[in-house]
């Protein structure tokens, strides 16, 4: 019988430095390393996609991310600038861990769709002499660092968890936060990878039944596009399932949530063409548009209120020409 989940001193000034994005992120990693599981039982994995302008904190946060996993830093490459060998052993050499796709220049997104239902792409594969091709498998997840959010086709696109980072949030205090972080050794962390392994089956049970919740709710919550509820109830049940290795707060774990959810529906009207929405809902620190959703509980779905603003127009526009009408009959009955 596992332990409860230990208190993270590092996690308040975590939440300081990082706030949602560093929540969603902490959820992401943490996955992948459960990501042959959760491949095996979901068929596919998305990817996560930090962008933002250099400068912003993506690399500080993805640096403690790998101490806490008990690494000293964490494994990247440039795609672009690796030959086809190189891109796809170095690929099949990831298990149960992320791999960062860092300042990607001259590469075809399209390349990585595969790497979402855990295979490496057939071209790429060696022929085993049967007609047949060995064809390598990714085990791993995958997070794509930018400085512009990337050029994609929508396949890939509808793939990818997108995360914004700026400077608006930050304060001396997120300052002061994210250089304590950065004294944190690994050494500091030699825990964090054993209970990583005694909490499996919990981390997985817990996975699971949030991620049907979640999924069903993004669909009521109204958004369309099915790939994108699945990544982002894939990225719900990863902060769900936090609380099964760290000692979290509620109120920490509602923040990230309404964050996911506001992402989902950011996308979804984006991948609709609709007019986009107001800044400020992904953004970090933004209130959750999200009440009725299984873990926030406070405002309604942002879908409602574009409906209902919708239908305030078709309204007002349909009242103005019947009013139109109507004084146009009077008059011509009064002449
Ligand atoms: N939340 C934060 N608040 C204030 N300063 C931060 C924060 N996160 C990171 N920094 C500082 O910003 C600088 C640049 O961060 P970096 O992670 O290299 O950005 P990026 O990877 O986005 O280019 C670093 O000196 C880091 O200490
Ligand atoms: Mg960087």
């Amino acid at each position: 019988m596992p332990k409860s989940p230990p208190t993270a001193k590092w996690l308040n000034p975590f939440w300081t430095a990082f706030g949602e994005n560093g929540f969603a992120t902490l959820a992401f990693w943490t996955m992948c390393r459960f990501g042959e599981q959760i491949r095996r039982e979901q068929k596919s994995l998305g990817f996560l996609e930090l962008s933002g302008q250099q400068g912003t904190g993506k690399s500080t946060l993805l640096h403690f991310l790998a101490k806490l996993d008990g690494s000293e830093d964490y494994q990247a490459f440039n795609p672009g600038r690796a030959t086809k060998a190189a891109y796809c052993r170095t690929l099949a050499s990831i298990a149960n861990r992320p791999i960062v796709f860092m300042d990607t220049d001259r590469f075809d997104w399209d390349e990585i769709k595969s790497l979402f239902n855990g295979r490496i792409g057939r071209a790429s594969g060696t022929k085993t002499g049967d007609n047949g091709t060995d064809e390598p498998i990714f085990r791993g997840g995958l997070i794509i660092e930018q400085s512009a959010p990337f050029d994609a086709s929508p396949a890939v696109l509808t793939r990818t968890l997108q995360l914004d980072f700026t400077k608006d949030r930050w304060t001396e205090a997120t300052r002061q936060a994210a250089a304590e972080l950065d004294n944190w050794q690994v050494s500091d962390f030699a825990e964090v990878a054993s209970q990583r392994i005694d909490r499996e089956a919990s981390y997985l049970k817990t996975f699971r039944n949030a991620y049907a919740v979640h999924l069903n709710w993004l669909k009521k919550a109204g958004v369309e596009n099915s790939r994108l509820c699945h990544i982002h109830a894939q990225l719900q049940a990863g902060v769900a399932a936090l609380v099964e290795m760290f000692d979290i707060p509620a109120w920490m774990l509602e923040r990230a949530h309404g964050h996911v959810d506001s992402m989902a529906i950011k996308r979804d009207i984006a991948e609709r063409s609709l007019p986009s929405p107001p800044h400020s809902w992904g953004g970090v620190g933004a209130k959750s548009p999200t009440e009725g959703s299984p873990s926030a509980s406070r405002t309604k779905p942002v879908i409602d209120y574009a409906f209902y603003v919708w239908l305030g127009i078709v309204c007002g526009f349909v009242g103005g020409i019947l009013s139109a009408i109507v004084r146009l009959l009077i008059g011509g009955a009064l002449k």
